[in-house]
Order: C-alpha cells, then structure tokens, then sequence
C-alpha cells in the first residue's frame, strides 16, 4: 500500500518535471536560440559574431517553408530555390524592403524526422561535416538569420542564411522591422512568436498523463481505504 502509493507519487513527480522541462524549452524561440549556438561556435575560433537579422531569418524560413517537401533519408534537403526567387517571392512575402536587399553570403539547410533542441540540430542536422562549418567560419559574413518550420510528424527543417550587409540597414523589414507575420514556423530576431504546434502537443499530452495518473492514484487510494 505504500509502496503502490510512494510509486505513484514518483510517476506524478517525474511527470510534472517533463511539463515543466517541455513549458520551459518552448518558452523561447528556438531560432535564436540556433543563432547564439552559432556565435558562440564562431567566437570560440576569434571570429566576430554575427547580427542576428530578422529580414534575413524570414527569408531562412520562406526558403524552408518551400522546401519542406523534400527531406531525404539521411537529413539532407533536395531543394534548391531559383536564385530569383530571393527577391521575387522570399523578400516580398516577408516585408523586406527592397532596396535594402544584400547580398546572401551562404546558406547551410537541414532536415529530420522528429523535433530537435537547437543544439542537437546544430550538431547533428546543420553543422555535420567540414563543409557546413566552413560555411559557419566564413569571414565574409556579418549576419545571420534562421528559420525554422516543422509539422505535427515532422520533418522539421532548419535554414541559416549569412550576409555580409552592414548591421540594421540590409535585408530591413518594413512596418518598423516587424515585417509580415508568418503563418507557419519561426525565424531568428522575430518580432512574433513561434506558429508551431509541435512542442504544444507535447505540453498537452504531458497534463493529459499526469491527470490521467493522479485520478488512478486516487482511485485505488479510495478501494484500499
Ligand atoms: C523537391 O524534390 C522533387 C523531386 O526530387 C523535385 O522535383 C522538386 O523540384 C524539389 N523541389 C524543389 C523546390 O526544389
Ligand atoms: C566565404 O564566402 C564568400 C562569399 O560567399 C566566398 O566568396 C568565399 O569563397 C568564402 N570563403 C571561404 C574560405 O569559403
Ligand atoms: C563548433 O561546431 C563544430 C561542428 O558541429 C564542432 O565540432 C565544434 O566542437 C564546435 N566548437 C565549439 C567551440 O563549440
Ligand atoms: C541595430 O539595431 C539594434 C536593435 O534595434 C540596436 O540595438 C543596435 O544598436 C543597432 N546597431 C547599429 C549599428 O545601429
């Protein structure tokens, strides 16, 4: 009896900590959360950091959102925008101001099946290989901008864009730098938050368990008494 009971406590402890853990992670924007993984990886090597621009993070996610069909196997993204569609269909969707427009100084793109936290989709989706971190230590680049879309089941897709624009005047969002909301996903340096419903789910399911448990707790509580 109170072993049954000190079990059931245990459950209901363990599970109230993943809420809490899950309500926590989803507190910020995972985006810019990437963003400092990816100064931190530049500092470390006595690079400048980049500025985090949120004209260039809505392109990031514009260039995933049109992506999003295309996840291989084994994480890679077969896609490659037409260049125009920079400035024909990205920019425009966004509320970049066009003649703030730079120039794209590299892109690093990545996939996979389930949610990752920024960190682990640093290492192990974006920046796997000597490539995409030579990509990440180019000194041409002086900001930075990430995207992030994701479904119920996944994929989810990641896109880094850098530019070599001069801080807070290139890629400028109109309406005072908040651009065009997004309906879908999240980009680094955004004004709104994140439109995903991924780690919501896992929120929900989460209170969903620990009602569930606390009502059987109760209920043979109840029988043995
Ligand atoms: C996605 O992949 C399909 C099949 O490989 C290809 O036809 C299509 O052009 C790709 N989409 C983009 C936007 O590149
Ligand atoms: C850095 O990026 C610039 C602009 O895209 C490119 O021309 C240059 O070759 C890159 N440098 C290295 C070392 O990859
Ligand atoms: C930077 O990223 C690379 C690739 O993921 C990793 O091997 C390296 O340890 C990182 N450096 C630091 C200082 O985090
Ligand atoms: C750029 O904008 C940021 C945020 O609005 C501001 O904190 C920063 O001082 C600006 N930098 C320059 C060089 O104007």
């Amino acid at each position: 009896m109170v072993k049954k009971l000190f079990f059931c406590d245990w459950i209901l402890l363990c599970q109230l900590w993943l809420a809490a853990v899950v309500c926590s992670e989803n507190h910020g924007n995972p985006t810019n959360d990437l963003v400092d993984i990816i100064n931190k990886n530049r500092t470390a090597q006595k690079l400048p950091q980049l500025n985090d621009s949120p004209g260039l993070g809505c392109m990031a996610l514009q260039y995933v959102e049109l992506c999003k069909g295309n996840c291989s196997n084994n994480n890679a993204v077969n896609c490659k925008p037409p260049e125009d569609d920079f400035t024909e269909v990205f920019a425009p969707n966004c509320g970049v101001e066009l003649p703030t427009f730079g120039t794209i100084t590299g892109h690093i793109v990545g996939c996979q099946s389930k949610y990752m936290e920024p960190s682990l989709a640093f290492s192990h989706v974006l920046v796997k290989d000597k490539k995409t971190l030579s990509i990440l230590r180019n000194k041409s680049h002086t900001e930075v901008g990430v995207g992030l879309v994701g479904f119920h089941k996944g994929p989810f897709f990641w896109c880094v864009l850098f530019s070599d624009g001069k801080t807070n005047s290139s890629f400028v969002l109109e309406d005072q730098g908040k651009g065009i909301k997004q309906k879908k996903g999240c980009f680094s340096g955004s004004a709104f938050p994140c439109n995903g419903v991924e780690q919501r789910t896992a929120v929900f399911l989460s209170y969903i368990i620990t009602v569930g448990i606390l009502i059987i707790c109760h209920l043979n509580h109840n029988l043995i008494d």
